[in-house]
Protein backbone atom coordinates (compact mmCIF):
# COMPACT_ATOMS: atom_id res chain seq x y z
CA UNK A 1 0.00 0.00 0.00
CA UNK A 2 1.31 3.45 -1.10
CA UNK A 3 2.39 5.45 2.05
CA UNK A 4 1.55 8.97 1.63
CA UNK A 5 3.01 11.49 3.87
CA UNK A 6 -0.09 13.38 5.55
CA UNK A 7 -4.09 12.27 5.41
CA UNK A 8 -6.25 15.46 6.06
CA UNK A 9 -9.61 14.29 7.58
CA UNK A 10 -12.47 16.46 6.83
CA UNK A 11 -12.64 19.45 3.87
CA UNK A 12 -14.02 22.27 5.91
CA UNK A 13 -12.45 25.62 6.38
CA UNK A 14 -9.90 24.16 8.49
CA UNK A 15 -8.94 20.63 5.84
CA UNK A 16 -8.65 23.16 3.15
CA UNK A 17 -6.47 25.61 4.59
CA UNK A 18 -4.66 22.85 5.96
CA UNK A 19 -4.46 21.29 2.72
CA UNK A 20 -3.61 24.69 0.90
CA UNK A 21 -0.60 24.92 3.06
CA UNK A 22 0.29 21.46 2.90
CA UNK A 23 0.35 21.70 -1.06
CA UNK A 24 2.64 24.78 -0.87
CA UNK A 25 5.44 22.71 1.02
CA UNK A 26 5.22 20.18 -1.60
CA UNK A 27 4.04 17.35 0.86
CA UNK A 28 1.74 14.42 -0.63
CA UNK A 29 -1.71 14.10 1.03
CA UNK A 30 -4.91 13.50 0.70
CA UNK A 31 -7.84 14.95 2.24
CA UNK A 32 -10.65 12.37 3.29
CA UNK A 33 -14.32 13.89 3.59
CA UNK A 34 -17.24 12.48 4.68
CA UNK A 35 -19.50 15.05 2.99
CA UNK A 36 -21.18 14.52 -0.76
CA UNK A 37 -20.34 17.68 -1.45
CA UNK A 38 -18.20 20.51 -0.71
CA UNK A 39 -18.85 23.22 1.72
CA UNK A 40 -17.92 21.22 5.02
CA UNK A 41 -20.52 22.07 7.69
CA UNK A 42 -22.07 25.35 5.91
CA UNK A 43 -23.72 22.81 3.42
CA UNK A 44 -25.90 21.58 6.69
CA UNK A 45 -27.01 24.94 8.46
CA UNK A 46 -30.40 25.99 8.28
CA UNK A 47 -31.55 27.31 4.88
CA UNK A 48 -32.51 30.98 7.26
CA UNK A 49 -29.04 31.62 7.71
CA UNK A 50 -28.52 33.93 5.03
CA UNK A 51 -24.72 35.71 4.86
CA UNK A 52 -26.32 38.57 6.60
CA UNK A 53 -27.11 36.61 9.56
CA UNK A 54 -23.12 35.04 10.60
CA UNK A 55 -20.70 36.62 12.09
CA UNK A 56 -18.16 36.66 9.14
CA UNK A 57 -16.40 33.95 7.05
CA UNK A 58 -12.55 34.65 7.02
CA UNK A 59 -10.59 34.41 3.14
CA UNK A 60 -9.15 31.20 2.86
CA UNK A 61 -5.47 31.52 1.95
CA UNK A 62 -5.22 33.17 -1.26
CA UNK A 63 -8.94 33.69 -2.50
CA UNK A 64 -10.77 36.60 -1.25
CA UNK A 65 -13.85 35.46 0.59
CA UNK A 66 -17.14 35.77 -0.76
CA UNK A 67 -19.21 38.99 -0.31
CA UNK A 68 -21.35 39.21 2.14
CA UNK A 69 -24.33 40.73 1.14
CA UNK A 70 -26.99 38.64 0.34
CA UNK A 71 -27.94 34.70 -0.21
CA UNK A 72 -27.76 31.64 1.73
CA UNK A 73 -25.09 31.08 3.76
CA UNK A 74 -25.23 27.19 2.72
CA UNK A 75 -25.18 27.93 -0.67
CA UNK A 76 -23.26 30.76 -0.81
CA UNK A 77 -20.04 29.32 1.22
CA UNK A 78 -20.09 25.51 -0.24
CA UNK A 79 -19.84 27.83 -3.87
CA UNK A 80 -16.97 29.11 -2.31
CA UNK A 81 -15.44 26.28 -1.10
CA UNK A 82 -16.30 24.20 -4.15
CA UNK A 83 -14.11 26.92 -5.79
CA UNK A 84 -10.99 27.00 -3.75
CA UNK A 85 -10.86 23.10 -4.02
CA UNK A 86 -10.99 23.18 -8.09
CA UNK A 87 -8.92 26.60 -7.70
CA UNK A 88 -5.89 24.61 -6.51
CA UNK A 89 -6.33 21.02 -7.06
CA UNK A 90 -6.71 19.93 -3.61
CA UNK A 91 -6.82 16.67 -3.57
CA UNK A 92 -10.39 16.00 -1.97
CA UNK A 93 -11.40 12.51 -2.06
CA UNK A 94 -15.03 12.34 -0.57
CA UNK A 95 -17.42 10.82 0.47
CA UNK A 96 -15.00 9.07 2.75
CA UNK A 97 -16.30 8.72 6.34
CA UNK A 98 -13.39 8.06 8.11
CA UNK A 99 -14.14 5.18 11.20
CA UNK A 100 -10.62 4.86 12.66
CA UNK A 101 -7.27 5.70 12.75
CA UNK A 102 -4.89 3.47 14.36
CA UNK A 103 -1.78 2.07 14.29
CA UNK A 104 0.11 0.36 11.26
CA UNK A 105 3.70 -1.37 10.99
CA UNK A 106 7.20 0.77 11.35
CA UNK A 107 5.75 3.88 13.28
CA UNK A 108 2.74 4.73 10.16
CA UNK A 109 -0.70 5.28 10.95
CA UNK A 110 -3.50 3.65 9.34
CA UNK A 111 -6.92 5.52 8.88
CA UNK A 112 -9.78 3.22 8.11
CA UNK A 113 -13.02 4.15 6.28
CA UNK A 114 -14.92 1.06 5.16
CA UNK A 115 -13.08 -1.20 3.75
CA UNK A 116 -10.42 1.07 2.41
CA UNK A 117 -7.72 2.10 3.95
CA UNK A 118 -4.78 4.78 3.71
CA UNK A 119 -1.65 4.72 5.15
CA UNK A 120 0.27 7.76 6.65
CA UNK A 121 3.41 9.44 8.37
CA UNK A 122 1.49 11.82 9.57
CA UNK A 123 -2.38 12.91 10.34
CA UNK A 124 -4.12 16.52 10.38
CA UNK A 125 -7.75 16.02 11.96
CA UNK A 126 -10.18 18.71 10.92
CA UNK A 127 -14.07 17.02 11.42
CA UNK A 128 -15.34 20.00 13.27
CA UNK A 129 -17.94 19.75 15.50
CA UNK A 130 -21.32 19.70 13.58
CA UNK A 131 -21.59 15.62 13.38
CA UNK A 132 -21.90 15.54 17.12
CA UNK A 133 -24.95 17.80 18.22
CA UNK A 134 -24.77 17.31 22.60
CA UNK A 135 -27.84 16.90 23.99
CA UNK A 136 -28.11 16.82 27.60
CA UNK A 137 -30.00 14.53 29.86
CA UNK A 138 -32.75 15.86 31.88
CA UNK A 139 -35.08 13.70 33.71
CA UNK A 140 -38.57 12.65 32.42
CA UNK A 141 -37.21 13.74 28.48
CA UNK A 142 -38.20 10.41 27.04
CA UNK A 143 -41.69 11.21 28.82
CA UNK A 144 -42.51 14.30 26.45
CA UNK A 145 -45.27 14.19 23.82
CA UNK A 146 -44.22 17.15 21.67
CA UNK A 147 -41.21 17.38 19.57
CA UNK A 148 -37.47 17.44 20.92
CA UNK A 149 -34.90 18.61 18.25
CA UNK A 150 -31.42 20.07 18.71
CA UNK A 151 -29.82 22.97 16.26
CA UNK A 152 -28.32 20.49 13.87
CA UNK A 153 -31.98 19.55 13.05
CA UNK A 154 -33.73 23.08 12.92
CA UNK A 155 -34.57 24.01 9.43
CA UNK A 156 -36.60 27.69 9.92
CA UNK A 157 -38.72 29.42 11.41
CA UNK A 158 -41.97 27.43 9.87
CA UNK A 159 -42.50 24.50 11.68
CA UNK A 160 -42.91 26.47 14.96
CA UNK A 161 -45.76 28.32 13.86
CA UNK A 162 -48.52 29.04 16.53
CA UNK A 163 -46.33 26.83 19.05
CA UNK A 164 -45.55 27.02 22.53
CA UNK A 165 -41.17 26.47 22.20
CA UNK A 166 -39.01 25.96 25.19
CA UNK A 167 -35.26 27.14 23.83
CA UNK A 168 -32.71 25.63 26.00
CA UNK A 169 -28.64 27.13 25.86
CA UNK A 170 -27.43 30.22 26.07
CA UNK A 171 -25.08 30.48 23.04
CA UNK A 172 -25.64 32.03 19.71
CA UNK A 173 -27.77 29.41 18.22
CA UNK A 174 -30.76 29.92 20.87
CA UNK A 175 -30.43 33.46 20.59
CA UNK A 176 -30.86 33.49 16.94
CA UNK A 177 -32.89 30.91 16.70
CA UNK A 178 -35.41 32.47 19.41
CA UNK A 179 -34.81 35.68 16.87
CA UNK A 180 -36.59 33.66 14.64
CA UNK A 181 -39.07 31.55 16.19
CA UNK A 182 -40.54 34.00 18.81
CA UNK A 183 -42.16 36.30 16.03
CA UNK A 184 -44.13 33.26 14.83
CA UNK A 185 -44.70 31.29 17.80
CA UNK A 186 -47.48 31.45 20.17
CA UNK A 187 -45.15 31.80 23.19
CA UNK A 188 -41.17 30.89 23.58
CA UNK A 189 -39.81 30.02 27.44
CA UNK A 190 -35.59 30.63 26.81
CA UNK A 191 -33.87 28.51 29.90
CA UNK A 192 -30.19 28.69 30.19
CA UNK A 193 -28.24 27.08 33.53
CA UNK A 194 -26.38 30.38 33.96
CA UNK A 195 -27.26 33.77 33.31
CA UNK A 196 -26.52 34.91 29.64
CA UNK A 197 -23.76 37.60 29.30
CA UNK A 198 -24.41 40.36 27.11
CA UNK A 199 -21.84 42.01 25.60
CA UNK A 200 -22.19 45.80 25.45
CA UNK A 201 -18.27 46.72 24.25
CA UNK A 202 -17.77 46.02 20.42
CA UNK A 203 -16.44 42.66 19.67
CA UNK A 204 -12.89 44.11 18.72
CA UNK A 205 -10.11 42.07 17.25
CA UNK A 206 -8.10 42.51 20.60
CA UNK A 207 -11.22 41.02 22.71
CA UNK A 208 -11.11 38.36 19.92
CA UNK A 209 -7.83 37.69 20.34
CA UNK A 210 -8.65 37.51 24.55
CA UNK A 211 -11.40 35.26 23.86
CA UNK A 212 -9.10 32.86 21.90
CA UNK A 213 -6.58 32.86 24.84
CA UNK A 214 -8.67 31.75 27.25
CA UNK A 215 -9.97 28.48 25.01
CA UNK A 216 -6.09 27.73 24.08
CA UNK A 217 -5.69 27.96 27.49
CA UNK A 218 -8.11 24.88 28.36
CA UNK A 219 -6.73 22.70 25.60
CA UNK A 220 -2.54 23.51 26.54
CA UNK A 221 -3.70 21.72 29.98
CA UNK A 222 -5.61 19.01 28.68
CA UNK A 223 -9.45 20.11 29.52
CA UNK A 224 -12.21 19.79 26.78
CA UNK A 225 -12.68 23.14 25.29
CA UNK A 226 -15.05 25.43 26.94
CA UNK A 227 -18.27 26.48 25.13
CA UNK A 228 -17.77 28.98 22.93
CA UNK A 229 -20.13 32.11 24.27
CA UNK A 230 -18.87 31.21 27.72
CA UNK A 231 -15.75 32.89 26.24
CA UNK A 232 -17.27 35.31 24.06
CA UNK A 233 -20.10 36.63 25.07
CA UNK A 234 -23.57 37.54 23.62
CA UNK A 235 -24.95 40.33 21.52
CA UNK A 236 -28.39 41.08 19.64
CA UNK A 237 -28.50 42.12 16.27
CA UNK A 238 -31.53 44.33 14.06
CA UNK A 239 -32.70 40.54 13.16
CA UNK A 240 -33.53 39.78 17.24
CA UNK A 241 -35.14 43.28 18.12
CA UNK A 242 -38.44 41.73 17.25
CA UNK A 243 -38.35 38.60 19.64
CA UNK A 244 -36.67 40.86 22.39
CA UNK A 245 -39.70 43.42 22.11
CA UNK A 246 -41.65 39.95 22.25
CA UNK A 247 -39.94 39.21 25.84
CA UNK A 248 -38.34 36.21 24.52
CA UNK A 249 -34.90 36.72 25.84
CA UNK A 250 -36.08 36.92 29.18
CA UNK A 251 -34.58 33.81 30.49
CA UNK A 252 -35.33 31.99 32.75
CA UNK A 253 -33.45 28.82 35.19
CA UNK A 254 -33.01 25.99 33.57
CA UNK A 255 -36.58 23.79 34.38
CA UNK A 256 -36.37 20.83 36.87
CA UNK A 257 -37.76 18.25 34.75
CA UNK A 258 -39.57 17.41 31.52
CA UNK A 259 -42.99 16.30 31.83
CA UNK A 260 -45.30 14.70 29.07
CA UNK A 261 -46.76 18.10 28.42
CA UNK A 262 -44.00 20.46 28.71
CA UNK A 263 -41.33 21.56 31.30
CA UNK A 264 -41.83 21.82 35.10
CA UNK A 265 -39.90 25.47 36.24
CA UNK A 266 -38.15 25.73 39.91
CA UNK A 267 -40.91 27.52 40.88
CA UNK A 268 -42.89 24.74 40.61
CA UNK A 269 -45.30 25.95 37.50
CA UNK A 270 -45.54 23.68 34.62
CA UNK A 271 -44.65 25.73 31.57
CA UNK A 272 -46.88 23.94 28.88
CA UNK A 273 -44.89 23.55 25.72
CA UNK A 274 -45.21 21.62 21.77
CA UNK A 275 -41.54 21.41 21.18
CA UNK A 276 -37.96 21.99 23.05
CA UNK A 277 -35.00 23.28 21.01
CA UNK A 278 -31.92 21.85 22.24
CA UNK A 279 -29.11 24.67 21.92
CA UNK A 280 -26.55 23.23 23.64
CA UNK A 281 -23.65 23.37 21.43
CA UNK A 282 -21.45 20.88 19.94
CA UNK A 283 -18.76 18.56 20.67
CA UNK A 284 -15.60 17.80 18.81
CA UNK A 285 -16.24 15.19 16.52
CA UNK A 286 -12.62 12.95 17.17
CA UNK A 287 -14.30 9.42 17.88
CA UNK A 288 -12.47 8.03 15.13
CA UNK A 289 -9.09 9.24 16.86
CA UNK A 290 -9.80 6.72 19.91
CA UNK A 291 -7.43 4.11 19.15
CA UNK A 292 -4.52 6.34 19.34
CA UNK A 293 -5.28 7.28 23.26
CA UNK A 294 -4.59 11.16 22.70
CA UNK A 295 -7.66 12.14 25.33
CA UNK A 296 -5.23 13.43 28.58
CA UNK A 297 -6.84 12.76 32.37
CA UNK A 298 -8.71 16.02 31.81
CA UNK A 299 -11.05 14.53 29.16
CA UNK A 300 -9.93 17.14 26.49
CA UNK A 301 -7.06 16.46 23.61
CA UNK A 302 -4.00 18.21 24.75
CA UNK A 303 -2.30 20.34 22.24
CA UNK A 304 1.18 22.39 21.82
CA UNK A 305 -0.40 24.50 19.20
CA UNK A 306 -1.95 22.59 17.23
CA UNK A 307 0.00 19.38 18.07
CA UNK A 308 -1.15 16.70 19.85
CA UNK A 309 0.93 16.07 22.81
CA UNK A 310 0.02 12.29 23.25
CA UNK A 311 1.33 11.26 19.61
CA UNK A 312 3.02 14.21 17.73
CA UNK A 313 2.11 12.76 14.17
CA UNK A 314 -0.92 14.06 14.25
CA UNK A 315 -2.31 17.41 13.98
CA UNK A 316 -5.74 19.17 15.20
CA UNK A 317 -6.95 21.70 13.16
CA UNK A 318 -10.70 23.53 13.89
CA UNK A 319 -10.65 22.14 17.37
CA UNK A 320 -10.97 24.63 20.61
CA UNK A 321 -8.80 28.17 20.11
CA UNK A 322 -9.11 27.72 16.38
CA UNK A 323 -12.98 26.36 16.05
CA UNK A 324 -14.01 29.84 14.20
CA UNK A 325 -13.21 30.12 10.54
CA UNK A 326 -10.28 32.96 11.25
CA UNK A 327 -8.70 30.73 13.65
CA UNK A 328 -9.47 27.52 11.41
CA UNK A 329 -7.04 29.16 8.81
CA UNK A 330 -4.45 30.32 11.13
CA UNK A 331 -4.06 26.39 12.16
CA UNK A 332 -4.38 25.18 9.14
CA UNK A 333 -0.95 27.00 8.15
CA UNK A 334 0.53 25.96 11.54
CA UNK A 335 -0.24 22.03 11.16
CA UNK A 336 1.31 22.43 7.95
CA UNK A 337 4.34 23.95 9.34
CA UNK A 338 4.15 20.50 12.03
CA UNK A 339 3.50 18.23 9.71
CA UNK A 340 6.76 20.00 7.91
CA UNK A 341 8.88 19.51 11.01
CA UNK A 342 7.51 15.88 12.03
CA UNK A 343 8.40 15.01 8.67
CA UNK A 344 12.09 17.07 8.41
CA UNK A 345 13.05 15.18 11.96
CA UNK A 346 12.12 11.62 10.97
CA UNK A 347 13.13 11.97 6.96
CA UNK A 348 16.03 14.29 6.93
CA UNK A 349 16.31 14.19 3.34
CA UNK A 350 12.46 15.67 2.21
CA UNK A 351 12.39 19.27 1.58
CA UNK A 352 9.66 20.77 3.60
CA UNK A 353 10.51 24.78 3.87
CA UNK A 354 7.43 26.62 1.95
C1 LIG B 1 -24.70 27.69 13.11
C2 LIG B 1 -23.26 28.01 13.12
C3 LIG B 1 -22.83 29.20 12.58
C4 LIG B 1 -21.48 29.53 12.61
N1 LIG B 1 -21.09 30.74 12.10
C5 LIG B 1 -19.78 31.08 12.15
C6 LIG B 1 -19.34 32.32 11.62
O1 LIG B 1 -20.12 33.13 11.15
N2 LIG B 1 -18.03 32.62 11.65
C7 LIG B 1 -17.11 31.74 12.16
O2 LIG B 1 -15.91 32.05 12.15
N3 LIG B 1 -17.49 30.55 12.68
C8 LIG B 1 -18.80 30.20 12.68
N4 LIG B 1 -19.21 29.00 13.20
C9 LIG B 1 -18.23 28.08 13.74
C10 LIG B 1 -17.85 27.16 12.55
O3 LIG B 1 -18.32 25.89 12.81
C11 LIG B 1 -16.37 27.18 12.28
O4 LIG B 1 -15.95 28.48 12.16
C12 LIG B 1 -15.92 26.49 11.01
O5 LIG B 1 -16.85 26.53 9.97
C13 LIG B 1 -15.60 25.11 11.33
O6 LIG B 1 -14.81 24.64 10.26
P1 LIG B 1 -14.14 23.23 10.35
O7 LIG B 1 -13.36 23.04 9.12
O8 LIG B 1 -13.43 23.07 11.64
O9 LIG B 1 -15.37 22.21 10.42
P2 LIG B 1 -16.55 21.83 9.44
O10 LIG B 1 -16.96 22.92 8.55
O11 LIG B 1 -17.57 21.18 10.30
O12 LIG B 1 -15.90 20.71 8.50
C14 LIG B 1 -15.61 19.43 8.99
C15 LIG B 1 -15.58 18.48 7.81
O13 LIG B 1 -15.13 17.23 8.33
C16 LIG B 1 -15.91 16.20 7.75
N5 LIG B 1 -15.90 15.08 8.68
C17 LIG B 1 -16.41 15.02 9.93
N6 LIG B 1 -16.18 13.80 10.45
C18 LIG B 1 -15.52 13.09 9.50
C19 LIG B 1 -14.99 11.77 9.46
N7 LIG B 1 -15.10 10.91 10.48
N8 LIG B 1 -14.37 11.38 8.31
C20 LIG B 1 -14.23 12.22 7.27
N9 LIG B 1 -14.70 13.49 7.28
C21 LIG B 1 -15.33 13.91 8.38
C22 LIG B 1 -17.28 16.80 7.54
O14 LIG B 1 -17.94 16.10 6.51
C23 LIG B 1 -16.94 18.25 7.17
O15 LIG B 1 -16.84 18.41 5.76
C24 LIG B 1 -20.56 28.64 13.17
C25 LIG B 1 -21.00 27.41 13.71
C26 LIG B 1 -22.34 27.11 13.71
C27 LIG B 1 -22.80 25.82 14.32
N1 LIG C 1 -24.89 33.60 13.17
C1 LIG C 1 -23.85 32.93 13.48
O1 LIG C 1 -22.79 33.21 12.98
C2 LIG C 1 -23.97 31.79 14.44
C3 LIG C 1 -25.21 31.27 14.81
C4 LIG C 1 -25.25 30.19 15.67
C5 LIG C 1 -24.07 29.64 16.15
N2 LIG C 1 -22.88 30.18 15.78
C6 LIG C 1 -21.61 29.60 16.25
O2 LIG C 1 -21.77 28.21 16.39
C7 LIG C 1 -20.94 27.72 17.42
C8 LIG C 1 -21.80 26.92 18.39
O3 LIG C 1 -22.75 27.80 19.02
P1 LIG C 1 -23.95 27.20 19.87
O4 LIG C 1 -24.73 28.30 20.40
O5 LIG C 1 -24.61 26.14 19.05
O6 LIG C 1 -23.18 26.41 21.05
P2 LIG C 1 -22.31 26.99 22.29
O7 LIG C 1 -21.76 28.31 22.04
O8 LIG C 1 -21.40 25.86 22.66
O9 LIG C 1 -23.42 27.15 23.45
C9 LIG C 1 -24.06 26.02 23.99
C10 LIG C 1 -24.94 26.45 25.13
O10 LIG C 1 -25.58 25.31 25.68
C11 LIG C 1 -25.40 25.32 27.07
N3 LIG C 1 -25.38 24.01 27.66
C12 LIG C 1 -24.42 23.05 27.53
N4 LIG C 1 -24.72 22.00 28.30
C13 LIG C 1 -25.89 22.29 28.93
C14 LIG C 1 -26.68 21.61 29.86
N5 LIG C 1 -26.33 20.41 30.33
N6 LIG C 1 -27.81 22.20 30.29
C15 LIG C 1 -28.17 23.43 29.86
N7 LIG C 1 -27.43 24.14 28.97
C16 LIG C 1 -26.31 23.56 28.53
C17 LIG C 1 -24.08 26.00 27.29
O11 LIG C 1 -23.99 26.46 28.60
P3 LIG C 1 -22.57 26.62 29.34
O12 LIG C 1 -21.95 27.87 28.75
O13 LIG C 1 -22.99 26.73 30.76
O14 LIG C 1 -21.78 25.38 29.02
C18 LIG C 1 -24.19 27.12 26.28
O15 LIG C 1 -24.95 28.18 26.79
C19 LIG C 1 -20.29 28.97 18.02
O16 LIG C 1 -19.05 29.14 17.38
C20 LIG C 1 -21.21 30.08 17.61
O17 LIG C 1 -20.56 31.33 17.53
C21 LIG C 1 -22.82 31.24 14.95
Amino acid sequence: MEVLDSVVVGAGQAGLSTSYHLQRRGIDHVVLDADAAPGGAWQHRWDSLTVRDVHGIAALPGVAAPTLDEGRANEVVPAYFADYERRFGLPVVRPVRVDAVGEAEDGLLEVRAGDRAWRTRTLVNATGTWSRPFVPAYPGAATFRGRQLHTHEYDGPAAFRGQRVVVVGGGASAVQLLGEIAPVAADTLWVTRKPPVWRTDDFTPDVGRAAVALVEERVRRGLPPASVVSVTGLALREQEREAERLGAYERRGMFTRIEPDGVRLPDGTLWAADAILWATGFRPAVGHLAPLHLTSRFGGIQLDGTTAVADPRVQLVGYGPSASTIGANRAGRVAARGVAAWLDAHRPSMASSA
